[in-house]
């Protein structure tokens, strides 16, 4: 049985899609690397967003088969309105994992997590043996740290315990993210809190430094890892 209105077949992008025009070509460009049979993770955001149609307009011409695990609530919700099938990481391994991100240095280093969603985001790249960052050019940065903030999940709890460790690092400042539309903090998907942090000068070891204290779920910093960048 189905449901005679499913809230998720009117979904639409809550904002407007900065750069879209270089947006659409790394879509398509993720789109022409879908083939039959596979089993993708699909990261956040609203360039991955421009993807999913692309890919949902190309599993239904060429009647694919495929699955997609998705990081976020929002990046569900398209992938149902799209009609295309979800399956969980506890039930499958992705063949090949894509997201974007907010900003790349020239190692490859990321800064991500805009959409707070870094936590499942992080762990579909770990779990993927192939990744695919889409990016416009406009992400791309001399340094880390050039024009966002690095995103930190906190378990509530932990909260000011964090803060303190953290201060004893290059901090310019530290944010709780509030939300827009609720009162008080944004409330990741997790049930956790978001600390945005400016800092002096991201250095090399900061994503472990970060990850070790007590508290911390996961950071929007991906440094060293496995991935293929995609761009206009
Ligand atoms: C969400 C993310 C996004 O991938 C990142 O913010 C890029 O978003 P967009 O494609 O909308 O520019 O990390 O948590």
């Amino acid at each position: 049985m189905i449901w005679k209105n499913n809230i998720s077949d009117n979904f639409i992008w809550g904002q407007d899609i900065s750069n879209r025009e270089q947006k659409e070509i790394v879509a398509q460009k993720i789109a022409k690397l879908v083939h039959d049979n596979q089993t993708i993770g699909i990261g956040s955001g609203s360039t991955v967003f421009l993807a999913l149609k692309h890919i949902a307009q190309k599993v239904k011409e060429k009647e694919l088969t495929i699955k997609v695990i998705p990081t976020s609530y929002e990046i569900e919700l398209a992938c149902i309105s799209l009609g295309l099938t979800i399956t969980t990481l506890q039930q499958e391994r992705p063949d090949w994992y894509f997201d974007g991100a907010d900003e790349v240095d020239p190692h490859n280093n990321l800064i991500k997590g805009r959409g707070g969603a870094m936590f499942r985001e992080k762990l579909l790249l770990k779990s993927s043996n192939k990744n695919y960052i889409v990016v416009d050019k406009t992400k791309m940065v001399a340094h880390l740290g050039e024009k966002f903030k690095v995103p930190i999940e906190v378990i509530p709890e932990a909260i000011n315990y964090v803060h303190h460790s953290l201060s004893k690092m290059d901090i310019i400042t530290i944010d709780l993210r509030m939300a827009t539309k609720k009162d008080g903090p944004v409330i990741t998907e997790n049930g956790n809190f978001i600390l945005d942090v400016k800092f002096k000068k991201i250095k090399s070891t900061y994503e472990e430094n970060i990850k070790n204290i007590v508290g911390v779920v996961a950071s929007g910093l991906f440094q060293n890892y496995n991935i293929s960048i995609i761009r206009p």
